[in-house]
Parts: structure tokens; sequence; C-alpha cells
């Protein structure tokens, strides 16, 4: 059994940190989400992992329907090659797969077929979180040999997925993202696929949305009447390709950490709940309730870190209260007047006040940044 992980897509939904972040890598509770994924893949017994990454430059996309090509930036395949390097820290042995553009999930399968050599693997998405592991879907998978195996969960928004249509437990239908969804049940980005798979993406033609959809390449199994089996699953689970998603993970993430403090907290700083401190970091004057995360050497002065907060490494905050939000390393927040909540800050990022008058709003944001003042 082998794995195929999906890092490449562009992230749309969470720019601007994808401008120049990929997705995967975003951190929930100061881990990259990808890791997650890897750490998953690792236990449930899988050594050899294809990830497939897209190429870093801005380029052109041909449209699989109408032939005509459109501008599109896709991801730094360079930054997840440095955060996962050869996979041997995580226990595995990866293989990076480059896939020109992004043209679908099933386009991403068709050209792994050489790496996969007729055997069987699972397909992680590289942005999902399953606080619970895949384990027991593997193993399920591996008594019960299908030719497909879909994961399951009962959402709110299932036209924002790939929806089941169910008969007892045998699938009978899929549907990419429909407007009227038939069922609450959206597919989880972990499939188990055997060699069949591959009859189905060469067979299958581009959606509306111009890609090659793995739905409908399940769709295909189903109707050439294939095995394909389904398992609604009970635990947590997201795609975390929204900033609601990502906070949501952190929480759920945080929610499970053990205490360890490595840096310094002061005796005039307060700290409640459970805590997670990286060295060479200080804390003064400040009041810190868990669960939260602070990295490497960063600074907290007369401020409040509230419940479900990550810091990253070198992040710096003096004067400011802040709790339910993700801040990348080496950002700095000093003097906000109001409390900080729910929010995603990349790297490098100042938010200060300003003493200048006339008191105004002075913003430098990216393209697709958005801030809400009150
Ligand atoms: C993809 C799949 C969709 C699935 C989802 C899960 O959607 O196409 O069927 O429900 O992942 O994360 P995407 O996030 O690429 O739009």
């Amino acid at each position: 059994m082998k794995a195929l992980v999906l890092a490449g897509g562009r992230g749309t939904r969470l720019r601007p940190i994808t401008h120049t972040s990929a997705k995967q890598l975003v951190p929930v509770a100061n881990k990259p989400v990808l890791f997650y994924g890897l750490e998953a893949i690792r236990d449930a017994g899988i050594r050899d992992v294809g990830i497939v990454v897209s190429d870093p430059r801005e380029m052109l996309q041909p449209d699989l329907r109408t032939g005509q090509r459109t501008t599109v930036m896709v991801n730094s395949q360079a930054e997840i090659r440095a955060a996962v390097e050869d996979g041997s820290r995580f226990g595995l042995r990866v293989t990076y797969i480059e896939q020109e553009a992004p043209l679908g999930l099933a386009h991403a399968v068709k050209i792994s077929e050489s790496y996969m050599a007729g055997e069987p693997f699972v397909m992680y998405l590289g942005d999902n979180l399953i606080k619970d592991g895949i384990t027991p879907f593997v193993r399920e998978f591996e008594q019960e040999r299908p030719n497909a195996q879909i994961l399951l969960a009962h959402v709110k928004t299932p036209s924002e997925f790939g929806v089941a249509e169910l008969e007892g437990d045998r699938v009978v239908r899929l549907e990419e993202k429909p407007k009227q969804p038939r069922s609450d049940l959206a597919l989880v980005g972990v499939y188990l696929f055997d060699r069949t798979i591959f009859e189905a993406v060469h067979a299958i033609a581009p959606s509306k949305r111009g890609e090659l959809e793995i739905t409908d390449a399940i769709q295909f199994l189903i109707t050439g009447g294939r095995r394909v089996r389904s398992h609604v699953i009970s635990g947590w689970w997201k795609d975390t390709g929204k900033v609601e998603d990502m906070l949501e993970g952190n929480r759920m993430m945080l929610g499970g950490i053990e205490t360890d403090v490595r840096g310094e907290v002061d005796t005039d700083s307060a700290v409640e709940g459970r805590v997670v401190i990286g060295p060479g970091t200080k804390v003064e004057r400040s009041r810190l309730r868990g669960p939260l995360i602070v990295g490497a050497n960063a600074r907290i002065v007369d401020s409040y870190v509230g419940p479900f907060t990550a810091l990253g490494d070198g992040v710096e905050l003096s004067h400011c209260e802040i709790e339910h939000s993700i801040v990348l390393e080496r950002s700095r927040i000093h003097d906000v007047p109001s409390r900080i909540e729910s929010s995603l800050i990349g790297k490098d990022v100042v938010v200060c006040a300003s003493d200048a008058r006339p008191r105004t709003h002075r913003l430098m944001l990216g393209d697709s940044s958005r801030v809400e003042l009150s």
C-alpha cells in the first residue's frame, strides 16, 4: 500500500496568506496542516508516499474544455519540498510528483500511475485534517478489498463538497459541489483505491470548472459495477480551505495539548489552563489562558493571550489582547486598543497603534486581505 498526498492547488480561499505560502503549510496549533496528514499515513503503516506538487510560477492554465488559457498563480513546491524533504523525519520515503498545473484531483491520480505501479493506495488531500487519523479506514480497505473506499461526513453545507447518495451502505451516486445536494454526506478528502481508478481517470471528461474530478472518476467506477464502499466517519474532520475552518482546526488540535513550558514566564504573569511555550520565549506581566501554544523566541509583554490561540516563532505582543487566533512567525502586535479575535495573521505582519493626528486607520494590506474594524 502506498499513499498519494496532494499538495498543489491555488488556495484561493486563504488569500492573502496563500499568495506567498502553500495552503498545506499554514500551521494549525503551530504545525503545518500537511504534517498531520503525513503522520496519519505513517501511523497507518504506510511508508511510500508520493506528494503531488505544482509548479511555483505564475502560469497559464489551459481550460480543458475550451482550450483557452488563463493566468493563475500556483503554490510554491519549493516550500513544500523544503518543509518535508525526503520524508525521513516522518518515517516516510517521499517522492515528489510534479503536476504542470492544478487540473484536478483525478489529473493528479493520472500523473501518479507509474509511481503507484499497480499497488493500492490511499489518496490524502493535504489540506484535510482528521483528528483521529486514518488507520481504521486503511485496515478496513485491506480486509474488504473493494475497488474504492470513500469516507463521508455529515456536514451543514454539502454544496461546498462532493456529495454522496447512499442506498443502505451502497454508494449509488456522487456529485461534485451540487447546487441541490441529495444528502448531507460530504466526501472527506481521504480515498482508498486499487488500480481500477486509473481506468476511470483516463475515461472521464473535465467538469464545468475545467478540472478532472475525482468524484466523477469514482462515479465512473460505480456506473461500471465496481465495488465502491463508503464509511461515514463520526470523528472530527475539517477541510481547512477557509479561515473559519483553519481556526476551528486550531481549536480542535489545541484542545488536546498538554502543558509544556520551556520559555520563561515572570512572576508578574499568570498562566491558567494548558499552555505550550517554546524555548527562548519570554512572557512578562501578562496573562495566558490556555489551551494555547507559543513557539520559540517569542515575546509577550503586558498582554493577554486567550484560549485557542497559536503564536508562531518570534512573534512579539505588547499591550494587546488576543484570542481564538493564529499568528504566524515573526509578526508583531503592539498597543492595539481592542481585543483581537478569530483572526489569521500571516508572517512578518505589523499591527500597531499610532499617535499620529488626525486619528485615522493607516493600512498596508496585500491583495485579498480582509480587515474588520469597529
Ligand atoms: C475536494 C473534492 C470534494 C471533497 C473535498 C474535501 O474539493 O473535490 O469532493 O468533498 O475536496 O476536502 P476542493 O476542496 O478541492 O474544492
